[in-house]
């Protein structure tokens, strides 16, 4: 009981690293918590015009959902930490992302996170995962609405190909925080002015 407890938490803590903001902070651009959607993530880092910082954004945040979950999957065993605890540390990590301790609780969206865990957790769900979001990106050039696609779609895909498990539950989990804090941009979809992928912060309403 003690070592999965112990694992989210360490997850957690990884998770809380928000890269949107440690990686603009250190290549001297603005806080993306001050422009576009104000979301510490990747799809807004990229509004600042630096396609660099953004790409270094997408790839750590999925990194500290990817390296934790990989961990426990590969040296858990030793300490009799199965899947339920992989899926639990890859939780951590996309709550620490959420909810950062090191930054007041002020997060993003998850979705570069959640696609990490994902990867580790089931590399072929991962694969599904990014594809589908990549085709609903290629269509709509939305990318909230390809995260909202890949996250409603991914427990789904998981349950019907490999059964209910705990990663299940990660998942559905997961697709439900990341729905809800894409409220506002559901709200912008709706009504139109959601901004598109690319699109600069000053263009974005
Ligand atoms: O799904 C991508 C999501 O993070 C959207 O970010 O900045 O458009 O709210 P943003």
């Amino acid at each position: 009981f003690l070592y999965p407890v112990l694992a989210a938490v360490a997850g957690y803590l990884i998770g809380s690293l928000s890269f949107a903001v440690i990686i603009s902070r250190a290549m001297g651009l603005s806080d993306p918590r001050s422009y576009g959607s104000g979301n510490p993530g990747a799809t807004n880092v990229l509004r600042s015009g630096n396609k660099a910082a953004a790409v270094l954004t997408l790839v750590f945040d999925a990194l500290k959902g990817y390296v934790p979950v990989l961990l426990v999957s590969l040296f858990g065993e030793r300490l009799g930490l199965g899947e339920g605890t992989a899926a639990l540390v890859g939780l951590g990590a996309f709550l620490g992302h959420l909810w950062p301790i090191f930054f007041r609780f002020e997060g993003g969206k998850g979705v570069a996170t959640a696609a990490g865990v994902i990867l580790a957790l089931n590399p072929v769900l991962g694969a599904a995962a990014l594809a589908t979001w990549l085709i609903i990106a290629y269509f709509s050039r939305y990318s909230s609405l390809a995260s909202l696609t890949a996250a409603a779609f991914a427990p789904f895909y998981q349950m019907l190909i490999w059964g209910t498990g705990p990663i299940v539950g990660a998942l559905i989990l997961m697709a439900l925080l990341l729905v809800w804090r894409h409220e506002g941009n559901i709200r912008k979809l709706l009504n139109g002015t959601e901004s598109k992928l690319g699109q600069k912060a000053g263009a974005d309403a």
